[in-house]
């Protein structure tokens, strides 16, 4: 095997041993293999367009080409990087033919080239995987219809709402993920005939590259073709914001899940023992995603401050995208997994769910409304209903069991005792919430029905 085949020439030496294994971009780069043919098959394709290579000769390559995808389904090679090894296991299927391949391209474009045509791939595999997590969320909204859980603003009790709707917030957050990975898709462009930055004289055709590789855009500078990695910074932004809703819906389910709250149960096979205490079930899937996703979101961080302030155009440390990347995407793929089958197995805890639900001031806000609704400005509205959660506090009796005259008084209005105390029926309160997004059971249909259409 030749160490520098593509750049020999100029030295004496071959690279030291030391700086051959930490050089190599042979780690990570081995996952560009599939895209390595294919942008080669494209380029030689357009190559005998231009005539630099004969009909003859583009047939022996493409049919090298060919075997050598089946030869090896992913390799495991010496060489300096996926660039050099299909140079040379061409070299050995079609002879000193595989020379004039690398003709009017660099590894600059090639590899820039290659990582653009796996995120196209990539976008669709992450895609479905957040389309099967999202079905499972709506599924589950589902199968729990009409259930009620309290909802939380800084982590105090806060309204009632059907589970569904809290569910599916999390499906929407999802969506706006999916139409950034659409975005995204659609922005990749093809830095074929780019070279080593400045173009090349060779009469080659940027358009026909790009044809045959279905790529629809082409970089229109040659430089920036080259030196950017924003299409890897747009993966690992979208990795990110993964990595922030798994952790949140992680607090959540730790947090719900504990003796505390006890209404929610993460199933059983993604659970742990204590050894030492026999009664725990403690909630380690969830935890150990909340730890991850703290991966998910640097790989944004790290690749921006390895490309920061780097000269134009290639340098070397660009090499690294693809470390950051493919480590990152295996975790990606994994996180979603387990994630979607948690959300497969949880279930609620109706009588813990029953107890909590009792909290009367889950309601005040109901209260509040209704007062607005028999004339009472919003401003005074709150107040009143302030000034009676003060004084339940006060006479230790729950808001709904006050007496009237003492309700009235507080609340500054006549309202009816049967009004009043239908106030805190967890049902009643999430029904009323009709606003255009609001939780009423109507609304939550909508949701699934549009999350369904969707698909
Ligand atoms: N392994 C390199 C990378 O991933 C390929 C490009 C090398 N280009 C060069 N001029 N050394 O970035």
């Amino acid at each position: 095997m030749a160490r520098a085949q593509f750049w020999g020439g100029r030295f004496e030496k071959g690279p030291a041993e030391e700086m051959w294994e930490f050089s190599r971009g042979g780690k990570a780069d081995r996952f560009l293999y599939p895209y390595e043919i294919e942008a080669t098959r494209a380029h030689v394709k357009a190559l005998a367009k231009a005539g630099l290579l004969s009909g003859e000769e583009a047939q022996k390559i493409l049919a090298g080409l060919e075997k050598i995808s089946k030869l090896y389904s992913s390799p495991d090679y010496e060489e300096e990087d996926v660039h050099s090894f299909v140079q040379e296991a061409l070299r050995e299927v079609v002879g000193s033919l595989a020379d004039k391949v690398h003709t009017a391209r660099s590894r600059n474009d090639l590899v820039a080239g290659d990582s653009i045509l796996m995120l196209r791939d990539w976008y669709g595999g992450v895609y479905d995987a957040l389309s099967r997590l999202q079905d499972a969320l709506v599924e589950k909204a589902k199968d729990l219809k009409g259930k009620i859980i309290p909802s939380y603003t800084h982590l105090q009790g806060a309204q009632v709402v059907y589970f569904s709707h809290y569910l599916l917030s999390y499906a929407f957050a999802i969506e706006r993920i999916k139409e950034l990975c659409t975005f995204f898709r659609s922005g990749l462009s093809s830095p074929f005939t780019a070279c080593a930055g400045a173009g090349t004289s060779l009469p080659v055709s940027a358009e026909d590259i790009a044809g045959e590789l279905g790529l629809s855009r082409i970089y229109e500078n040659s430089m920036d073709a080259i030196a950017n990695r924003d299409y890897f910074l747009d993966a690992l932004y979208v990795m990110g914001r993964v990595g922030l809703i798994l952790s949140r819906m992680a607090e959540d389910w730790i947090m719900y899940s504990s003796n505390e709250f006890g209404f929610l149960r993460i199933p059983e096979e993604f659970s742990t023992g204590s050894s030492i205490m026999p009664h725990k079930r403690n909630p380690d899937s969830m935890e150990l995603m909340r730890a991850r996703s703290v991966e998910l979101m640097l790989g944004l961080t790290r690749l921006l401050t390895i490309l920061k302030a780097l000269p134009m155009t290639y340098n070397r440390d660009m090499q690294e995208d693809k470390e950051v990347f493919f480590s990152l995407s295996a975790l990606l793929f994994q996180m979603l997994g387990v994630c979607t089958s948690v959300i497969k197995g949880l279930e609620l805890v109706e009588e813990r769910l029953s107890a909590l639900l009792e909290n009367d001031y889950l309601y005040a806000t109901d209260i509040m409304e209704v007062l607005i609704k028999m004339g009472l400005d919003s401003r005074r509205a709150h107040m009143a209903v302030g000034r009676l959660v003060r004084r339940a506090e006060k006479e230790g009796i729950r808001l709904r069991d006050l007496p009237m005259d003492l309700v009235r008084k507080e609340l500054l209005v006549d309202i009816e005792e049967g009004v009043y105390r239908s106030l805190f029926d967890p049902v009643r309160s999430v029904e009323s919430k009709t606003s255009y997004n609001g939780t009423a059971w109507g609304n939550v249909e909508r949701q699934i029905r549009l999350l369904e259409g969707r698909r």
